[in-house]
């Protein structure tokens, strides 16, 4: 699901910044450019950050 429709970053991108240590709304920026542009998608990139933050590891990586 896209989460920045200026920038075309979708959730899976912004999650995988994320997984590689990004843990403010600037270091999201600077991997993806998510959120640098209207700054629409802000609050939604903020609440990722947060959920993802308090949850260990997630089902995504079993294979
Ligand atoms: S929707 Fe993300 S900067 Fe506009």
């Amino acid at each position: 699901m896209l989460v920045c429709i200026c920038k075309g970053v979708s959730d899976r991108r912004i999650n995988e910044e994320i997984r590689r240590g990004a843990c403010s709304l600037r270091q999201i920026q600077d991997g993806c450019q998510a959120g640098t542009d209207c700054k629409a998608c802000v609050r939604q990139i903020r609440q990722m950050l947060t959920t993802q933050a308090r949850a260990p590891r997630a089902s995504s990586e079993a294979s």
